[in-house]
């Protein structure tokens, strides 16, 4: 069974509340949050009032992507934005131990993201310190991309360093997620799906999100 955490990129944000209140009664796990910087992506999405008046609505913990340069600056804006897990990635930290204890001392979940391009070896040094690892199936940026075949691969790679070191993260895999990459990243070994556009542009987002939740 996997735990889904719909992203709100490709919500209609003109109806915010009603997306998130559909989500309320759907069986998302948590909500996925997209900021974007337009410096570490090439994109722009939203930031922390946006965050806030989505935890004032939402009734599931808020799983936080931050793809923005240096996000330990940001550490406490982000708890105080209400999140329970905040996602860095490995390519924006010069200090990702430090950034990571500072997340956990802030009261929320750590979870480190890697890019496409970034092997899971890097993770040695810091899997036995974080709850999540989030492997990106796309290159950051944007919602409605194709799922690239090769994280398949990645996460089994990663099941097997969290097994090898008795670690307690889970893994979550973010882009181009379906109900066919989806079963295809769940048998490899992940635990919690990412998915926007397919959810959000499906006729009954409510049953799309059932249906992954069965995968
Ligand atoms: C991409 C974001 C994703 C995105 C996923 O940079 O991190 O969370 O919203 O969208 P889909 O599921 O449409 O690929
Ligand atoms: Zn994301």
């Amino acid at each position: 069974m996997a735990l889904i955490s719909p992203s709100l990129l490709s919500a209609d944000f003109g109806q915010l509340d009603r997306d998130v209140e559909m989500l309320n009664a759907s069986e998302a796990a948590m909500l996925h949050l997209d900021v974007m910087d337009g410096v570490f992506v090439p994109n722009i999405s939203f930031g922390f009032p946006v965050l806030k008046s989505v935890a004032k609505k939402a009734e599931k913990p808020l799983d936080v992507h931050l793809m923005i340069v240096d996000p330990g600056r940001y550490v406490n804006q982000v708890r105080d934005c209400g999140a329970a897990i905040m996602n860095v990635h490995y390519e924006a930290c010069t200090h990702l131990h430090r950034v990571v204890q500072q997340i956990k001392q802030a009261g929320m979940q750590a979870a480190v993201t890697l890019n496409p391009s970034t092997p899971v070896s890097m993770l040695e040094d810091i899997v036995d310190d974080v709850d999540m690892v989030l492997l990106m199936s796309v290159n950051p940026g944007f919602a409605a991309q194709s799922f690239i075949p090769g994280t398949l691969k990645k996460v089994a790679q990663l099941r097997n360093m969290i097994e090898e070191h008795g670690a307690k993260a889970t893994i979550e895999v973010d882009g181009g997620i379906n109900l066919d990459t989806g079963a295809r990243v769940m048998e490899a070994g992940a635990d919690i799906l990412v998915a926007g556009n397919f959810v959000f542009a499906s006729p009954d987002p409510i049953d799309t999100i059932h249906r992954l939740s069965q995968l």
